[in-house]
C-alpha cells in the first residue's frame, strides 16, 4: 500500500490527502466497476489519476473504455468493511416504498445545466441525508422548503416520511416538472415555485417553514446566498432547523481553511445560527457522463506512453484547468461533503435584498465556476 502511496507522491507532491487511508478508500471503490469522476475519496484529481497510473502499469485496473470504467483486476483482501456502508445497504432493500424511489431517481437523471451548478448525490447520500433530517425529527409533521433541488430530496421526504407540507423553489422548470409529476402520481402534494435565488423569496415563502435543505453551489457567496435564502423562509421564535453542504477538504479557490472559518462565523453571528450536527464525508456526488468521458480519454491517451514516469508527465500537461466544469479542474477534489445542520430560534438571513455588485464585491460570485473562470482568466 505505501508502495502506491509513494508512488503518488512522485507525481503529486503537494496533495495533503494523498494518504495510506485515503488510497485504501480508492482501493475499496475500485473493488466494483466505476467511472474515474465517480471515485469519491479525498484526493484531488490528479492523485487519483496518479494512483489509477501506477495500478494499470502493474497490471491490476481493467479498463472498459465503452462503459467508461475501471476496475481492479483481482480482489484485495480487507480486514474491516464501512459501517457506514453496510448500514445503509441494509436499509435501502428494507424500504417499503422502494419502487417509488426508483421512479423518483429515474426521473431526475436529465442532463445538468452548468449554469445553474448542478450536481446531484448518488443514491447512499441521498438515504444518509433524509435519515439524518429524519433522526433529528425536521421532517415529520414539519413545514419544509428546499431552497433548490436536482437531487429530489423533497420527493424522498415525502415518500419515506410524513412531513406537513413540501415546498422546492428552483430555477430549473424542467426539474420542477419532474417533480410536480411524481407529486401527482404518488400523491405528495409538493408545491413548486419557479424563482431565481438572486432575489429574496416571495412573500408568502417567508418566515413560514421549520426546515431549509439546501445543496448550494460549493463556494463562499452560493453557500451564503442559498442559506440566507433558507433562513428568511424559516418561522420567528420557535426552534427551527436548516441544512446545508460545504466541502470540508482544503480546495485553493473555492474552500479554503479561512472560507470556512468565515462561512461558519457568519452563520453562527450574524444569522443567529447554532451548529448542531454534522455528517462528515456524507455526501457523493454523480458525476456527469461528458466529464467522465473527458476524464477517460485523458486517462487512455495517457496510458499509450511506455513509462509510469510519461503517463504522469502527459497527465500534468492535459489536466489544465480546462473545462466550466470544477471536477475537471486538477486541483479539485473530489472529497465527499459535510451536511451540516444549524439550528434557529431568531434566524437572521445575512444577505436580505437582491445578490447585487456590492454582495459580489464582499462575498464572491455566487458560482464556483465563475471562481474558477476569473482564475484561468487571470492566470493567462
Ligand atoms: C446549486 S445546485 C447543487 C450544486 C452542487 N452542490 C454543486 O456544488 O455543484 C442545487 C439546485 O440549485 C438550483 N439553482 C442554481 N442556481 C439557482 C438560482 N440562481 N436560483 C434558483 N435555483 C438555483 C439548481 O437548479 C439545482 O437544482
Amino acid at each position: 500500500m505505501g508502495e502506491i502511496t509513494e508512488a503518488c507522491r512522485t507525481f503529486v507532491v503537494n496533495d495533503p490527502n494523498l494518504t495510506v487511508y485515503e488510497v485504501l478508500r480508492l482501493l475499496r471503490i475500485l473493488e466494483g466497476e466505476t467511472t474515474i469522476g465517480g471515485i469519491t475519496c479525498k484526493m484531488t484529481v490528479s492523485s487519483v489519476m496518479a494512483a489509477l497510473g501506477f495500478l494499470y502499469y502493474k497490471g491490476m485496473l481493467r479498463v472498459d473504455r465503452e462503459r467508461l470504467t475501471v476496475k481492479l483486476t483481482s480482489k484485495v483482501e480487507w480486514d474491516v468493511k464501512s459501517l457506514v456502508e453496510l448500514e445503509i445497504r441494509g436499509a435501502v432493500y428494507a424500504l417499503s416504498r422502494a419502487e417509488a424511489l426508483r421512479d423518483a431517481l429515474k426521473k431526475r437523471d436529465m442532463e445538468i445545466i452548468y449554469e445553474f451548478s448542478q450536481l446531484p448525490i448518488n443514491y447512499d447520500s441521498l438515504m444518509r441525508k433524509f435519515a439524518f433530517m429524519q433522526s433529528f425529527q425536521d421532517v415529520d409533521g414539519k413545514e419544509i422548503i428546499f431552497v433548490g433541488d436536482d437531487d429530489f430530496l423533497s420527493v424522498t421526504c415525502s415518500l419515506l416520511g410524513r412531513p406537513k407540507r413540501v415546498v422546492v423553489v428552483d430555477l430549473d422548470e424542467r426539474l420542477l416538472e419532474g417533480i410536480r409529476e411524481l407529486s401527482d402520481k404518488y400523491g405528495l402534494e409538493i408545491e413548486t415555485y419557479k424563482h431565481n435565488f438572486i432575489y429574496p423569496l416571495p412573500d408568502e415563502l417567508q418566515g413560514s417553514f421549520d426546515t431549509f435543505c439546501t445543496d448550494s453551489p460549493h463556494c463562499l457567496g452560493g453557500i451564503l446566498l442559498f442559506v440566507s435564502r433558507g433562513v428568511s423562509a424559516l418561522k420567528r421564535g420557535t426552534e427551527t432547523a436548516g441544512y446545508f453542504v460545504f466541502q470540508t477538504v482544503n480546495e485553493p479557490l473555492l474552500m479554503t481553511f479561512e472560507t470556512r472559518q468565515k462561512l461558519l462565523k457568519l452563520i453562527t453571528n450574524e444569522m443567529n445560527g447554532v451548529i448542531y450536527g454534522m455528517l462528515p464525508a456524507s455526501i457523493k456526488y454523480i458525476t456527469p457522463r461528458n466529464e467522465d468521458e473527458k476524464l477517460m480519454e485523458v486517462f487512455l491517451e495517457a496510458t499509450k506512453r511506455p513509462s509510469l514516469e510519461e503517463y504522469y508527465r502527459h497527465v500534468e500537461e492535459t489536466l489544465k484547468p480546462s473545462s466550466k466544469f470544477i471536477e475537471f479542474y486538477p486541483e479539485f477534489s473530489m472529497e465527499t461533503s459535510m451536511i451540516t445542520r444549524v439550528v434557529f430560534r431568531e434566524p437572521k438571513p445575512l444577505i436580505e435584498g437582491e445578490y447585487n455588485k456590492k454582495a459580489e464585491e464582499k462575498y464572491g460570485p455566487i458560482y464556483s465556476w465563475a471562481i474558477i473562470e476569473q482564475h484561468i482568466a487571470k492566470e493567462k
